[in-house]
């Protein structure tokens, strides 16, 4: 009983929620559902007079068959005007969930959420079904009300010939729908279990069909096992889905038998009761119409409440994700960063065991050029997204300005920072908007800063979105006119900026970062050593362990960093 209580709770508030994308859409459907609900028993009542009258031999009145033809003509009217309303309405709330995730997704601060896979597991059950499932909710509602009141007009239009019949029904209708629900739950729960591989399969199908993909998965034909693999995910996962469904058959098929038996039961009474003269063959009419709209209506009650009951358990999902908060940011607010102090630094990934910075100490001055180096691996990507406030240590504190950079506000701090990631990211908009985010002014500017003078700031990027597509080198020249456009910024991060770089560009970079970042302080990570020597100082990793940070001079002195540097150049 307390589960069903907070299912009614839930379906209060999620039709809250979503009857705010439009309230005028929501509001008709509320108007024409009970409409649609009462006409038939509306139409068996007229049919019912009609014939009475007329087997009554009385004067036939055309009252009753005008107003039979309006509930019909209104019975038709009410589906086609229902179903565009729904149309209307799915839209508005795919708009208004999406922008709800946009604002979520905005909310999330620090990446260790994206390395763990329940959190695409909870995303993906939500926007997978996010076309129909909240539309699902008014209208699935709306029906159950509407079965709700057409099956309670008929029983008390039955309850007129007999007593035990409605009764029987009710009796036949509750473990009916119990046995749904609990069948409905299972299924629900096999399909969120199954999400990994559900998951998976839809991978499979992006490497077909993506142009990402497109170059290795032909000449490394990758297809065959794609189709292999495919079907040995779905077989995985339809095992247990069909399992259920021959269930779901078995169950309704035996209740389908005991209402047809309470039928004919019902009937046999009634052709008696007409025999013995206790009731007059006009009933009969009416009496056998409102017995098969009244099974009809039980079995769709309990066939839509079920569907409601699955609709529920998404937005119980859905809830829950919206409800998750995110925002653990620190309150501390800062206006410059000047000293950067990390103190015992170690890091191991989220569910990983190994740590992959180990004990860390040192400290950066404003204004200081830093180089980071170490073999592929040791750990410099991952000190830049700490550096980055998007991790945390494990343990150990990173301190700017003697503060604890867990207790700095994340907005405040990633006003000040401008970065280049390894994997930087591809935006696809125009090369202006990839740059600025829709501010107009400084794009040229920064795209000549970073050697891209002749690309148009107007230019469409992505072959999907009917654009261009760059180069990689041209590429990651955008992403560093991205770093170079944020103005205030007092630190800079540069992750192998110069990686797809020709020996022209590189110099080019290094030498307007410089010009750049005069009073900023400069972090970047390379495996080209001749811009180490631009450095105030490198920190030279390996294995998470910090081996030196020095001057490029002193650094020489040790033999692992010498060789490091020597064999570039032999
Ligand atoms: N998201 C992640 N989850 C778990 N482990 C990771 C993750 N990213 C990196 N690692 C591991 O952390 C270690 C350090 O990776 P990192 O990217 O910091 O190396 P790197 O020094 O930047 O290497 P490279 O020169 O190849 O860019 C590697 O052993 C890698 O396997
Ligand atoms: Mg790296």
């Amino acid at each position: 009983m307390r589960k069903f209580k907070s299912y009614f709770l839930l379906l209060f508030e999620g039709l809250k929620t979503f009857s705010k994308a439009s309230r005028w859409g929501t509001f008709v459907l509320v108007i024409l559902v009970p409409i649609e609900a009462l006409v038939p028993t509306g139409i068996i009542f007229s049919i019912q007079k009609v014939t009475t009258e007329l087997a009554k031999g009385s004067v036939f009145s055309m009252s009753w068959g005008i107003f039979w033809a309006v509930l019909l003509l209104i019975s038709n009217i009410i589906p086609p005007a229902t179903t565009a309303i729904s149309g209307y309405l799915t839209d508005v709330l795919i708009a208004n969930i999406n922008q709800k995730l946009i604002d979520k997704a905005s909310e999330i601060k620090s990446l260790e959420v994206f390395e763990n896979d329940e959190f695409y597991n909870d995303v993906e059950t939500v926007r997978s079904e996010l076309s129909w499932r909240p539309v699902n909710l008014i209208v699935f509602t709306l029906s159950n009300v509407r079965y709700i009141i057409s099956l309670l007009s008929l029983l008390v239009l039955l309850f007129n010939y007999t007593w035990w019949l409605p009764l029987a029904i009710v009796i036949v209708l509750v473990p009916q729908s119990l046995i749904h629900y609990r069948i409905q739950q299972e299924a629900f729960e096999t399909l969120v279990t199954r999400r990994p591989e559900a998951r998976k399969m839809n991978y499979l199908l992006e490497i077909a069909l993506n142009r990402d993909y497109a170059k290795e998965s032909r000449l490394f034909n990758v297809f065959d096992f794609l189709k292999k693999r495919y079907w040995k995910l779905f077989y995985t996962v339809h095992k247990e889905e069909n399992r259920i469904r021959m269930r779901q058959f078995g169950i309704a098929l035996i209740f389908i038998i005991i209402s047809s038996l309470v039928s004919m039961f019902a009937f046999i009474y009634l052709v008696f009761q007409v025999r013995s003269g206790k009731l007059s063959l006009g009933i009969v009419v009416g009496f056998a119409s409102s017995l098969v709209a009244a099974i009809s209506a039980s079995n769709g009650l309990v066939e839509e409440s079920d569907l409601l009951y699955d609709t529920l358990m998404w937005l119980e999902k859905y809830l829950k994700l919206m409800r998750k908060s995110f925002t653990e940011s620190g309150y501390k607010s800062i206006t410059e960063i000047n000293q950067i102090s990390l103190d015992n630094v170690s890091f191991a990934y989220p569910k990983e065991n190994q740590k992959v910075l180990k004990s860390i100490s040192l400290g950066i001055k404003k204004g200081e050029k830093i180089a980071i180096v170490g073999q592929n691996g040791s750990g410099k990507s991952t000190l830049l997204k700490l550096l980055a406030d998007l991790f945390t240590p494990t343990s150990g504190q990173i301190l700017i300005n003697n503060e604890d950079l867990r207790e700095i506000k994340h907005e405040d701090y990633w006003a000040k920072i401008s970065p280049v990631f390894q994997d930087f990211s591809r935006f696809k908009f125009s090369v202006g908007d990839s740059i600025s985010f829709e501010e107009k002014t400084g794009v040229d500017e920064a795209l000549q800063f970073s050697g891209l003078p002749d690309l148009n700031s107007e230019l469409q990027l992505g072959k999907e979105f009917g654009g261009t597509d760059l180069s990689g080198g041209q590429w990651q020249k955008l992403a560093i006119a991205r770093a170079f456009y944020k103005n205030n910024v007092e630190l800079y991060l540069f992750d192998e900026a110069n990686s797809a770089l020709d020996v022209h560009s590189e110099k080019q970079l290094y030498q307007k970062l410089m010009e750049l970042s005069a009073g900023a302080t400069v972090i970047w990570i390379t495996h080209r050593m001749t811009s180490v020597k631009l450095s105030d100082k490198v920190i030279y990793l390996d294995k998470g362990k910090v081996l030196g940070f020095d001057s490029h001079e002193n650094l020489l002195k040790n033999e692992n960093y010498a060789s490091l540097y020597r064999e570039q150049f032999e």
